[in-house]
């Protein structure tokens, strides 16, 4: 095993295996290579060698072209779209932001309507809330005394305006069948477009989308990708920045289309701060040219926290657990900026040091403690950055970078009577299927093709448009996996979504990829799907025709048209 740290590594020693199994003309350059967003100066070209240009292997079948967008622009007032999310068996919480006239600074009333149907028939309940300057005219209403497991429509109106039609959906109680999400990362808007948020909103039976973070980068225009700028164009650090970055994302009609549709469940990753961040530093922060992380870091939370659909938190905590009845518990954790000590390097001892946190004692604790106590047939845990050993190298801004807290994690799931635990992770912009044990390569405690030993497994969702590796790269899938016994899929360049379908028996994700996201059309296809059986922790691949079909009783789409009252 390699024992450098660095993600920069990672990237030499695949683009080495690249040159030695692929031959003169490969992309030689581990820059390009970047699975995530490594400095901007190691990126800057990449929109020229990413993903973006279909191999051969897109011209197989199966692929079908995404339809064309039809999501309407909304009103002037509600340009930024609606959104809903952290959906409860009572409650929902619904968004939007109002734009008042430029230099206004009254505070604007705004009026939320929710109801049975989209025509705001049956079930109206309405009520008003105030937005002003200081919370960037967001506005976020947590609307409870609802019935659970319910599809309902919602929208806004304010300054004489009245805003799209929304749907969502409450979570279900009780004894429940199925369940239908969506899993989704990192979207680089400068890298292209949003296909992959495009599809999700045609798609009519999902319970929520969840969301592993980088819902935005901190970048300037041209640094990480230059198919589409930014607005602001240079790097945000302030509170006004990090607003407009989020405002220049909503004015995407892919993602408003997306959040139109379904309920959100989000947590943040670094670059809703800075590349590569952590309790009290990022890789792309320097404190001496752009002053003390912690100001950063609290507008970055600031805008976020106003920004998306969530449930607010005294403290800023965004761990939580959503219920879906006794089918799964949905634990959400922030591996990223409540507990993280800095990730560690060669020389200072840290991988091996049992008090270097990735989530901190006390949300630890509280996983732990929700993990143990779940009743639930299974326990999804969503979170950032993965779980399972590369074996080839140290990554350490992954698990690998914390080894005594994934031991403590793996001590809990071996305590559990049954696990049941599946693993969701972003982050790194490319698609794998892992089964979680301490020991992958030791064939004693851990059998690759019966899965003895194993006691989780993760799936790693793509980016919805940030890149993975070159295509010249995508044939090392092969080799990681030969040299990953407990590894048992990855696809190193293709962007898109995951799908989990959640029944008492099994819980099966589908990959849907793209061939390209850098032009205004795209293909897709689903890359792959595994399942993995109640009480086994083993994954078993399926065929793509195997993936479990939508629901026949769907609930109807929002309408695209806004509904005038
Ligand atoms: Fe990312």
């Amino acid at each position: 095993m390699a024992t450098n740290l660095s993600r920069r590594a990672l990237l030499q020693w695949l683009t080495a295996l690249g040159a030695a199994s692929l031959g003169a003309g490969c992309d030689s350059d581990p820059a390009n290579a970047a699975p995530d967003a490594s400095a901007p100066d190691a990126s800057a070209s990449d929109a020229a060698t990413d993903a973006s240009v279909p191999d051969d292997a897109a011209v197989e079948a199966g692929w079908t072209a995404v339809p064309a967008s039809d999501e309407p622009e909304p009103d002037a007032r509600f340009t930024h779209g609606i959104a809903s999310g952290d959906p409860l068996p009572d409650a929902i919480v619904l968004w939007t932001r109002v734009s008042p006239d430029a230099g206004a600074t009254a505070a604007v009333m705004v009026t939320w309507q929710l109801a049975d149907d989209a025509a705001f028939t049956a079930g109206l309940r309405e009520g008003m809330v105030s937005t002003d300057g200081d919370r960037d005219w967001t506005v976020k209403v947590d609307v409870t005394g609802l019935s659970a497991g319910r599809t309902y429509y919602y929208r806004f109106r304010a300054l004489g305006a009245v805003s799209p039609v929304g749907r969502t959906r409450t979570a279900p109680t009780g004894s429940v069948s199925r369940l239908r999400f969506a899993v989704v990362s990192c979207s680089s808007l400068a890298h292209g477009y949003f296909f992959a948020y495009r599809q999700l909103a045609r798609i009519a039976d999902l319970d929520a989308v969840i969301h592993l973070g980088d819902y935005i980068y901190e970048y300037g225009s041209g640094t990480y990708g230059n198919v589409r700028a930014y607005d602001p164009p240079t790097e945000i650090r302030t509170l006004s920045d990090y607003r407009r970055r989020y405002a220049h994302y909503h004015r995407d009609a892919d993602l408003r289309a997306m959040h139109r549709q379904h309920p959100i469940i989000p947590v943040w990753d670094d670059h809703e701060f800075a590349d590569n961040a952590y309790l009290d530093g990022a890789e792309n922060h320097t404190p001496a040219t752009e002053g003390p992380f912690a100001d950063r870091k609290a507008a970055a939370k600031r805008a976020w926290w106003e920004w998306m659909p969530v449930r607010d938190t005294a403290d800023g905590h965004i761990f939580r657990r959503l219920a879906f009845g006794d089918l799964a518990d949905l634990v959400m954790l922030d591996t990223r900026m409540w507990g993280r000590a800095m990730q560690p390097t060669v020389v200072d001892g840290g991988v091996t040091d049992a008090n270097r946190a990735l989530l901190g004692d006390d949300q630890e604790r509280w996983a732990f403690d929700t993990l143990r106590s779940s009743t639930a047939r299974w326990k999804l845990l969503g979170q950032q950055v993965m779980m399972a050993q590369l074996v080839q190298f140290l990554n350490n801004d992954q698990w690998d970078g914390y080894p005594a807290a994934r031991a403590r994690f793996f001590n809990l799931l071996r305590a559990m009577a049954v696990q049941n635990v599946v693993v969701l992770t972003g982050d790194i912009h490319t698609s794998w299927a892992n089964e979680l044990t301490e020991t992958p390569r030791d064939a004693s405690t851990y059998d690759p093709a019966t899965s003895r030993g194993a006691l989780a497994v993760e799936f790693v969702v793509p980016g919805i448009s940030s890149p993975g590796f070159p295509p010249s790269l995508a044939n090392l899938a092969p080799q990681i996996l030969a040299e990953a016994p407990h590894m048992k899929f990855v696809d190193l360049t293709r962007r898109g979504f995951g799908l989990l379908d959640v029944t008492p028996e099994r819980v099966q994700a589908a990959w849907h990829h793209l061939d390209d996201v850098a032009q205004t059309t795209a293909r897709t296809r689903v890359g792959a799907v595994f399942s993995v059986a109640h009480g086994r922790a083993a994954l078993v691949r399926e065929e793509s025709s195997a993936e479990a079909a939508p629901r026949s009783d769907a609930p109807a789409l929002a309408p695209s048209t806004a509904t005038r009252a």
